[in-house]
């Protein structure tokens, strides 16, 4: 195990590790004092074990990296960061950062979020320019006193701090925006061009919990849309106390709910954070049904971890996938959780 800072804190029992492992189906649909974190919890010198997870097969890479730094004592903060600028960084991911597909009028706009176990939030929306979003949200963050910049001002705000400033736009990004041109038919692709974020949650060994939410959101969209990934409720919810939760895929639906507030608030009233995220699928379909909306177009997917280390996700229609590493050991894997659906 690498050097840590030891220090008191809560963990697990051994007992609600291995209920842990068995994995999302075997665990109760409700725990609450699992989940409250005062019967099960004990106060030990041993360091907390460190998670990460993060939305669709990108995380394998960025859950890898964050891991590797919480075992070396990083932050969840620091950890979770890193983790998702890999994803920006990588012009073939069309959905987040560099790379990303662009709104209709061709430029390329990208949304990000953060939030700490204590709290702090920062967010920046409708960044030209500007591939480590997620940084400059932090950097709102810790730098400002507000907690979200949009548009030129977030540009600006970045030029100040010293990001550097590129076109996002690649060929092949603008290539299939010449194409859709051609019609201009708003219909996007499931779990491709929906497939839009990266949102990702780590604790740390300190027990601390973290999150950020990273996207250029849905492919051709109006200028100046934004969605669920900026905003501190519906893309991204941190409470230190109980559980973090992210959300990917159709924002309009997700921000609706308030999505993963409302997950962290159903793993708050007990629920696992399988059933916390099932629980917010249901709900944005029950809305769809409410307001009699046309739901062939959309997925949604949620994942979630709770101060326990326990994870889980859930989708509205099948295809979601997230990656989630946790433990000790070095240079560990992460695996590839297909998500279960609501709808076939
Ligand atoms: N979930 C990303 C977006 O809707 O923009």
């Amino acid at each position: 195990m690498p050097a840590m800072n030891l220090k008191k804190r809560q963990v697990m029992k051994r007992s609600d590790f291995l209920k842990l492992m068995s994995g999302a189906a075997a665990v109760a649909a409700i725990e609450p004092a699992f989940a409250s974190g005062t019967a099960s919890s004990v106060v030990s010198n041993e360091p907390v074990e460190p998670v990460s997870i993060a939305t669709w097969r990108f995380g394998l890479e960025t859950t890898k990296l964050a891991h590797q730094h919480l075992l070396q004592g990083g932050t969840a903060l620091d950890a979770t960061e890193i983790g998702v600028k890999l994803c920006e960084a990588d012009p073939k991911e069309r959905s987040v950062g560099l790379g990303g597909r662009p709104d209709r009028d061709g430029h390329v706009t990208l949304d990000a979020c953060c939030m700490d176990h204590l709290g702090n939030v920062g967010s920046v929306a409708g960044v030209e320019d500007v591939v480590h979003v997620s940084s400059l949200a932090r950097a709102v963050m810790e730098k400002t006193p507000h907690v979200m910049l949009v548009g030129e001002g977030a540009r600006q705000f970045a030029q100040e701090m010293g990001f550097p400033l590129q076109d996002l736009l690649v060929p092949e990004s603008k290539a299939e925006w010449e194409k859709w041109k051609e019609k201009s038919d708003y219909k996007p692709v499931i779990n491709i061009e929906n497939h839009d974020t990266i949102g990702q949650l780590s604790r740390d060994t300190e027990g601390r919990l973290a999150g950020f939410c990273t996207t250029s959101g849905m492919a051709f969209k109006m200028r100046g849309r934004v969605g669920d990934s900026p905003l501190i409720g519906p893309g991204l919810y941190v409470d230190g106390e109980v559980g973090a939760a992210t959300a990917t895929g159709h924002g309009e639906e997700v921000i609706r709910v308030v999505g993963s507030y409302r997950v962290v608030a159903e793993m708050e009233k007990g629920f696992s954070p399988h059933e916390a995220c099932k629980r917010a699928v249901e709900k944005i379909y029950a809305f769809f049904k409410r307001r009699e909306a046309g739901i062939q177009d959309t997925q949604i997917g949620f994942i979630a971890l709770d101060k326990n280390g326990r994870v889980g996700g859930y989708a509205l229609r099948p295809g979601f996938q997230y990656a989630v590493v946790r433990g000790f050991t070095p240079n560990a894997e992460p695996a590839l959780v297909d998500v279960e659906a609501l709808l076939p």
